[in-house]
């Protein structure tokens, strides 16, 4: 299975739900998980330093003639069960989803979850082509009409519930026609325990509870 996680929009909350479903999916999969990050936060959010060594940036330059395992080699241990690929140094070219997503196929991970930040050509690429497309969203208007005019709808939404919004899951579903498979609490405590990189030790219960069904 391959989840790739993307947004419309910077801060939606992409990087906490693809490192909580990596997670959980980690626990969850007899052969545990692979996380790959297009954007830059999956290893802080993690809780970890920064890989040293080449990335998904360095992999996709290379082009289709690279060993078969390369990408898997490139992973590094980030908890039990749960290996990450990092973004790598430099800009992201704009082709290689498809390529990407059959090497993950063919690693010996047992779920994929894909961080692929707001929606770049190859985050729309990779989305397009995942088992699982979760685009991940707050309750906000400006957001729901990127939403509307991405050119890719979502298998499903993750939304991220924040207060006071006037906004919620049913409009969601009917502006996008897509289900809302998830919806997260805005919680102060999730963004403090990300900030004090603990999210992989103790992954907050409602963040938990929340993403249960999502994958
Ligand atoms: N459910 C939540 N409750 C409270 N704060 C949250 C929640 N989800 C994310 N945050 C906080 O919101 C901020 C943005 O989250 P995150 O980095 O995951 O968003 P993103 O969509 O990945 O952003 P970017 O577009 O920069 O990649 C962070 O400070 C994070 O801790
Ligand atoms: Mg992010």
């Amino acid at each position: 299975m391959i989840v790739t996680c993307w947004s419309v929009k910077g801060g939606s909350g992409t990087t906490v739900v693809a490192a909580a479903l990596s997670l959980l999916l980690a626990r969850r999969c007899p052969h545990g998980a692979l996380a790959v990050d297009l954007g830059g936060d999956l290893p802080a959010a993690l809780g970890l330093a920064e890989p040293p060594g080449p990335g998904l940036v360095e992999w996709l330059a290379v082009g289709p003639e690279v060993a078969p395992d390369a990408l898997d080699r490139l992973a590094v241990e980030a908890g039990p069960g749960l290996r990450l690929v990092s973004r790598g140094a430099g800009p992201l070219p704009e082709g290689g989803g498809e390529r990407l997503l059959a090497a993950v196929d063919r690693g010996p991970s047992g779920a994929v979850v894909v961080d692929a930040g707001p929606s770049s050509g190859l985050a729309i690429e990779v989305a397009g082509a995942a088992t699982l497309s979760l685009l991940v969203l707050r309750p906000c208007y400006l957001a729901l009409r990127r939403a509307l005019a991405a050119p890719l709808r979502p298998s499903a939404v993750v939304l991220i519930d924040e207060p006071h919004r006037s906004l919620d899951a049913a409009d969601v579903e009917e502006v996008l026609g897509v289900p809302v498979r998830a919806v997260v609490p805005y919680d102060p405590a999730i963004a403090r325990c990300v900030d004090a990189g603990l999210l992989s030790a103790r992954l907050p219960r409602p963040l938990l509870a929340a993403l249960r069904s999502a994958a």
